[in-house]
């Protein structure tokens, strides 16, 4: 590994991640106290609840003392769900996710719950209303934790958190925060990392920016929930180990840094408990060991045959609130099973949230968000994210004489923002790559733009038009470009710019073929205008608009370069071109492994588990399932733990990325030869490269070798320097 101190480090002058994080989360922002008391039950009486100047606890108590029986039923379920309406019932917010119920005697409101990881998920449209309701797209998460800069992941939070405040939400159900344990894994665009420190760090500045705007945020899905075969049923069988120092690990750091208002618990079991009915994950670990105090909500209709195990486990919020689901409280309340006081424990976390909502404060949203400001914040979290992984012979940026392109692939056309399912955004626009560079007096070839454009209509219309929200599209096919075309291309425009798409999403796992893998077209196409190009003595620049990692030895050698932009949202097309001309350095670095081959994955052998029975279940009329089980045989070693202990070389690791600039490392100064209680490491980095650019630094630990394998080194700390001109440096020092 290039680049790696086995050191703790931070930039001076930048806090270290946990220590520059506000806390928030809890407490209600004092502009939005209402002053004094609000009659909210119209009683004409202050009651305690209604007095702003006491304690939540308090006031919460109050409301309990108020509340029937069936009201307390009704609180710990949603308001339930429509497949009519394909929604939340409820319609204050078109396409948000869920609503708790409202306690219109006591004047207490229903709050907002709205995905998502990239974006807020709303219905862009209304019935009978000529005004949009778009929302930013953003990057999605894995290129965010790309840019390995906090501060720029809590600005996306702030945006993201102001959109959710001026649409009327509540809580934005996001970030998502589980391991990339395998590529295969649909979902992975919607999560950090493979390492537990990156990825609980990112979510802690992602909540932390959400929340400062006086939103919550969710951290989900608790826990081991890395795939999206027999989702609902799945039984995760891991070690105590690797659960606490990998899978756990991440949430520990993001409640301790960032104190969320709530966590989703997943819908997968864990050693044969539904994760959503596991007291020890859910009470014992959660609240008794990391202190957390906020709210404990489930997935969409998650293991709801045992709601009163769910209750009793500390999961307080049924989402989004079934009959069936309802009366199995009810009914163990009659005989006894479930005694009232755990309904109670449940409803005071609830509404210790409700409380401190927008909607409880009566906030008047504007439903007219910042959507111009936002796709700034967005344009530059894409261009920090992207990762350069090869640049021979200086083919980027872009030299002043390249004017014309031949854009291929049909991505180049089509940009893919985002993954599918309750991740997707429902934005305004998305800018493509040709659109970018055109943006930017690029001249683009008309003739393979002509061709693709009538390519990509022809492909859309074939396919049946989407019927719901969460159906995954696969990539278009690539058209056949023929060798004649490529060739008169080549000697006709300064250089290639080569575009390879994915798509994946939620209830899907990616096929190996054609999509971990490149199709035979695609890499036809590569080798087509690869040899071409080269012919011409001109350039080939690939690029990698995916969600999740793809195989690269089998190609890369024929290109030039090739930058992962990732699925950058709305502004991709912009942000890449800003890193194709060097107007931004790139800095990314990778957040996960590109292992050579899907075989070289640790999870390789145990993904996505096996059937444990041929019956058939079918859940909500939607989905059809068998009841499976996952070994996570790999243990701790999951990511660049495994390929580092098992000499095991990778396409790209953990932590990769090049820059138009060189980083020169000083020398790392521990502050003590051996460590007692605390120690210091700093290390100076300088830019003695041509052009600015930031650097990111990384720590790399070593544990003494003691009773049990340890992996080689893991990752304990990392800062990104300022944009350092040529010739300047950052002195690094990490506590
Ligand atoms: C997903 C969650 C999402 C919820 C509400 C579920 O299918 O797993 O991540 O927040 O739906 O849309």
């Amino acid at each position: 590994m290039t680049r790696i101190l086995n050191l703790i480090v931070l930039i001076l002058g930048m806090a270290l991640a946990a220590a520059c994080a506000p806390r928030n989360g809890t407490e209600q922002p004092a502009d939005e106290i209402a002053e004094g008391f609000r009659d909210l039950n119209g009683n004409g009486a202050m009651d305690p609840y209604e007095d702003a100047s006491l304690p939540i606890a308090d006031r919460v108590d109050d409301i309990l003392a108020r509340m029937s029986r069936e009201q307390k039923v009704r609180m710990v379920s949603g308001t339930g769900w429509s497949m009519e309406g394909v929604g939340a019932v409820g319609s204050k917010v078109p396409g948000a996710a869920g609503y708790t119920i409202e306690l219109d005697n006591l004047g207490i409101p229903s709050i907002v719950l709205a995905d998502g990881p990239a974006g807020l998920r709303i219905w862009p449209n209304r019935e009978g209303d000529d005004k949009t309701y778009f929302a930013t797209a953003f990057p999605i998460e894995t290129l965010l934790a790309s840019t390995w800069d906090l501060q720029l992941v809590e600005s996306a939070g702030v945006a993201m958190g102001n959109e959710v405040k001026e649409y009327g939400v509540d809580i934005l159900l996001a970030p998502g925060m589980n391991i990339h344990r395998d590529p295969r894994g649909g979902r992975n665009y919607e999560y950090y990392s493979e390492d537990p420190y990156l990825s609980g760090h990112m979510a802690a500045a992602m909540v932390n920016g959400v929340e400062s705007v006086g939103v919550g945020a969710t951290l989900k899905h608790y826990v081991a929930n890395n795939q999206e075969t027999n989702r609902l049923l799945v039984d995760t069988i891991v070690s105590e180990r690797a659960l606490r120092e990998i899978y756990l690990r991440g949430f520990e750091i993001a409640v301790e840094e960032a104190r969320p208002w709530a966590i989703m618990s997943a819908y997968n079991q864990v050693n044969g408990t539904p994760a959503s009915q596991d007291r020890p994950l859910l009470t014992t670990v959660l609240r008794d060991e990391w202190g957390f105090d906020g709210l404990v909500m489930t997935d969409w209709f998650a293991a709801m045959d045992n709601t009163v195990a769910q209750m009793r486990a500390g999961n307080e919020l049924l989402m989004p609130g079934t009959d069936p689901g309802s009366a199995q409280i009810t009914q163990a309340l009659e005989t006894g099973e479930l005694d009232e006081s755990v309904l109670d424990r449940n409803i005071r976390y609830i509404l210790g949230v409700v409380l401190q909502s927008p909607a409880f404060a009566d906030y008047a949203y504007s439903d007219t968000p910042d959507l111009e400001g936002h796709s700034k914040t967005a344009r530059k979290a894409a261009a920090d994210g992207a990762v350069l992984l090869k640049n021979d012979d200086t083919t980027l940026p872009l030299p002043a004489d390249v004017k014309t392109i031949a854009a291929f692939g049909n991505t180049s056309y089509d940009f893919i923002s985002g993954g599918t399912g309750s991740g997707d955004v429902n934005e305004a626009y998305v800018v493509s790559l040709v659109q970018g560079l055109e943006a930017r007096d690029f001249e683009i070839d008309e003739d393979l733009r002509g061709l693709y454009e009538a390519h990509i209509q022809a492909e859309k219309a074939n396919r049946p038009p989407k019927e719901n929200f969460w159906e995954f599209e696969p990539p278009l096919p690539e058209m056949i470009v023929s060798e004649k075309l490529v060739a008169d291309k080549a000697a006709q425009v300064d250089i290639a710019l080569v575009t390879i798409g994915r798509n994946s999403g939620e209830f899907h796992d990616r096929p190996l073929e054609g999509d971990f893998y490149l199709t035979a077209e695609e890499k036809t196409l590569i080798e087509n205008v690869s040899e071409a190009f080269h012919a011409q003595g001109n350039k080939v620049v690939l690029i990698l608009n995916i969600g999740n990692v793809v195989e690269t030895v089998s190609w890369r050698d024929k290109v030039d370069a090739i930058l992962l932009p990732w699925q950058g949202g709305q502004e991709a097309g912009n942000a890449l071109v800003d890193v194709l001309t060097g107007d931004v350095n790139p800095s990314g670095k990778l957040p996960t492994t590109f292992s050579v081959k899907y075989a070289d994955v640790p999870s390789s052998d145990n993904f996505p588990g096996v059937k444990t029975s041929d019956e058939v279940i079918n859940i909500l009329g939607i989905l059809d399932a068998n009841p499976s089980q996952v070994d996570y045989e790999e243990g701790i070693y999951v990511g660049y733990r495994y390929y580092d202990a098992f000499d095991v070389e990778p396409a790209y690791e953990l932590g990769f990325g090049l820059s138009y600039t060189r980083f020169d490392y000083g020398p790392c100064q521990l502050s003590a030869d051996s460590f007692a209680d605390t120690m210091t490491a700093s290390v100076t980095v300088a830019n003695s490269g041509d052009v600015a650019g930031k650097e990111v630094v990384q720590l790399y630990l070593t544990a003494p070798e003691g009773e049990i394998d340890k992996p080689i080194r893991e990752l304990k700390g990392f800062a990104k320097t300022r944009a350092l001109a040529p010739g300047d440096e950052a002195s690094c020092v990490f506590l």
